[in-house]
């Protein structure tokens, strides 16, 4: 029995942190940046808690190399952060030199620093003015993401080697077109459909350009995954339940990538919306491109059940402005009933072992499963502030204990290369705003003021000591 964390991983796992351009960098309408669709979604009624805005954030656009010099403090390995389209192509229309200078001079930064960068390409914030085209719904977008793919690389191909195409797919298609909760806001089943296609046309048709362009660049995407657990285990309905949105929110984004097809229960499941007409011939084996690596994001596992919610239950999840949880198989089909796990500020249970189980079942499921990286782990909590410290033992309890779950998957045979805190800096929770915070280092927003929290200081004792002999 293990008995010493920081001994359990091996050699060149990398120790990093992750944040989105849209949560931090704030400059919404500066340097040439045009808006994106969160920009344009936060400024309609209600759509975000306390009608909170991307515009500020936490300023990350003009503090960047303060950031960065904190980074280095923490002794963080990787730095995992986005480009924003609307930044490096303002409306889609032109590439704003002075848009990609400013992720340039963070490239730079981060390699003085020694930190490796961790570049995304799409965390949510697509040009407003292509959304006005259809956004992801309009298949054209995926090749326009493709013309902005290549004006980043021209500009850091040189320095960035790990890029990741989409950051958890689902939330940018199904959640912001069906569920409403997310930009664009919408609740349109066939859009939402037509956007997850979309996204994985987009990440295969620029994983082929990226290598032709470059051969020696680590190509991958991010997708969160959880376990979808049946409430009652030998209940058929609630059996079923699972298996639909597992099918939905898991395989349909893992299948296409990995196995070049889509799972036939789900298109039976999406029988009426005919989602097959949106897949041309070829597409398929554009999408099923060789990845890298599969970067995942994983907080918390989903419990289904087919049945509703006993009289005075509480929700399974804390709901948001407008819940999408009901997404083609309708809110009287299937619930998901709590189980008297601990919750994080987020109303998500917290069941470690979950992602234990997660990498080892993908590690069982898919044959030609490319290295793991965690790209996303950790929690919202309410902090305090107390004499100036932030003792957040609960956030770090949350992510030791993930982390022993990393461990003792790659024990069962996982093949896991890294892990990336989520998130660097408080920050523009999306429909949340900044009500939620998953900040290792915490922001004082009248001030910016920015102080590590307990979980900082620990997971950076944590990274020296994973390099020390045991
Ligand atoms: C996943 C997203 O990628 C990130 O942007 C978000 O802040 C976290 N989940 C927490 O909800």
């Amino acid at each position: 029995m293990a008995t010493r964390l920081e001994g359990r991983f091996p050699d060149g796992f990398i120790w990093g942190s992750a944040a989105a351009a849209a949560q931090i960098e704030g400059a919404a309408a500066e340097g040439g940046k045009e808006d994106s669709i969160w920009d344009h979604f936060a400024r309609q009624p209600l759509a975000i808690a306390n009608g909170d805005t991307p515009a500020v954030a936490v300023d990350h656009y003009h503090r960047m190399p303060a950031d960065v010099a904190l980074m280095k403090e923490l002794g963080l390995q990787s730095y995992r952060f986005s480009t924003s389209w609307a930044r490096v192509k303002p409306g889609d229309r032109f590439v704003n030199a002075e848009g990609l200078d400013f992720y340039s001079r963070l490239v730079d930064e981060l390699l003085e620093a020694d930190i490796l960068p961790w570049l995304t390409l799409y965390h949510w914030d697509l040009p407003q003015a292509l959304q006005e085209l259809g956004g992801w719904a309009n298949r054209d977008t995926a090749f326009r993401f493709v013309d902005y793919a290549v004006a980043v690389h021209e500009k850091l191909g040189d320095r960035v080697r790990h890029w990741t195409t989409f950051n958890e797919p689902l939330c940018s298609s199904l959640i912001g077109y069906v569920g409403g909760e997310h930009a664009p806001g919408l609740t349109d089943p066939y859009a939402g459909l037509a956007a997850l296609h979309h996204q994985h046309l987009a990440h295969g048709l620029a994983t082929r350009q990226l290598r032709e362009l470059s051969d020696d660049l680590q190509v991958g995407i991010t997708l969160n995954l959880t376990n979808a657990v049946p409430n009652n285990p030998t209940d058929p309905v609630d059996i079923d339940a699972a298996r639909r949105l597992d099918g939905l929110w898991n395989r349909m984004y893992l299948e296409p990538l990995l196995l070049g097809a889509y799972p036939a229960d789900v298109l039976e499941d999406l029988r009426e919306y005919d989602f097959e007409r949106l897949v041309h011939d070829g597409d398929l084996e554009t999408i099923s491109a060789p990845i890298d690596f599969l970067g995942v994001n994983h907080y918390h596992d989903d419990n289904f059940s087919g049945h509703p919610l006993p009289e005075g239950h509480p929700p399974g999840k804390a709901p948001t402005a407008r819940q999408g949880r009901s997404w083609f198989v309708g809110s009287e089909h299937v619930t998901s009933p709590t189980r008297g796990l601990p919750q994080t500020a987020m109303g998500w249970e917290v069941n470690p072992d979950g992602l234990r189980e997660l990498l080892v079942r993908l590690t069982r499921t898919y044959d030609n499963l490319p290295p793991l990286y965690i790209t996303e782990n950790g929690a919202a909590y309410d902090d305090v502030v107390v004499d100036g410290r932030i003792d957040d033992v609960e956030r770090w309890d949350y992510i030791r204990a993930h982390l022993w779950a990393v461990a003792d998957a790659i024990e069962e045979g996982a093949d896991v290369r890294g892990y990336f805190a989520w998130t660097f800096i408080d920050n523009f929770e999306w429909a949340w705003g900044y009500d939620k915070r998953f900040g290792i280092v915490h922001v004082d927003y009248e001030t910016m003021e920015r102080t590590p929290k307990l979980s900082a200081l620990r997971y950076s004792q944590l990274i020296v000591a994973t390099r020390e002999p045991a």
